[in-house]
């Protein structure tokens, strides 16, 4: 396990430092306070992140080939098309309105056979880019199977809270990058995970410090 300060490291150490053991690699990126918020007053992950996250983030999504992420979240947050492919995970196959008019190709839906919205999406997007991953649920073995088929070999996921927990229970996540914000906010907050129970172990490979920000890179 290496233990380091992130103002000493250039771009090209967090490269290295964060550069994927093996291919295909699935990793999420998520992000919490000390007393285990992932919102900040604000609803959202943008209301606790700051520098530090920021470097760890723009690295990840530097390395990645596409970014996956819930419907849920690409709503609350308001994700925009990004330089990298984004995969939407929906079971109603909704595209968020910030979405609706991205180029061609930058935006890819991950769904299943029973959703609401399959015709409208498979319209919207073109049907190349509706990836139907099982029928009343989406199987993410089967996406991360079909997104490296498609070239997607490092996949980050930047949550929310739900898909993440589905990632874990369906044995598809390799890493986990996590960011802890040197806050207390008490209230009503979302953790990193929500859903039923699992139990998955992590190892550490990676500890980094900025000003009390400790940002983890654990191994599943
Ligand atoms: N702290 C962090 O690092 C972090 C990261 C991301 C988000 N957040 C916060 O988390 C909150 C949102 O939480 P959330 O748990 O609702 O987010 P989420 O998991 O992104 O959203 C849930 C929605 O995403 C879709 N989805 C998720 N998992 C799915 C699966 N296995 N199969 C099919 N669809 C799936 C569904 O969309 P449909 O309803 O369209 O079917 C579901 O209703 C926001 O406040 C956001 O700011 C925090």
């Amino acid at each position: 396990m290496e233990l380091l300060r992130l103002a000493d490291q250039t771009d090209d150490d967090l490269d290295r430092l964060y550069a994927v053991p093996s291919s295909p690699w699935l990793r999420v990126n998520m992000i919490s306070t000390v007393d285990g918020a992932a919102t900040g007053p604000d609803g959202r992950s943008g209301g606790i992140n700051n520098v530090a996250d920021k470097r760890v983030f723009d690295t990840l999504r530097r390395l990645c080939d596409c970014v996956v992420v819930g419907a849920g979240t690409a709503r609350e947050e308001g994700y925009q098309d990004a330089s990298k492919p984004l995969v939407l995970v929906s079971r109603r196959a909704e595209v968020p309105p910030g979405l609706r008019d991205a180029p061609s190709g930058s935006v890819l839906m991950a769904t299943c056979a029973a959703a609401e919205r399959l015709d409208e999406t498979r319209e919207l997007l073109g049907a190349d880019h509706v990836l139907v991953q099982g029928g009343h649920r989406v199987d993410l073995a089967g996406l991360r199977h079909a997104l490296t088929e498609r070239g997607f070999a490092s996949m980050l996921a930047e949550g929310g809270p739900h898909l993440l927990r589905d990632l874990l229970a369906e044995g598809v996540v390799d890493e986990l990058d996590a960011t802890v914000v040197p806050r207390l906010l008490a209230g009503e907050h979302p953790r990193i995970t929500d859903g039923p129970p699992v139990d998955v172990a992590l190892r550490l490979t990676l500890l980094l410090e900025d000003h009390g920000t400790l940002l983890a890179r654990w191994l599943t």
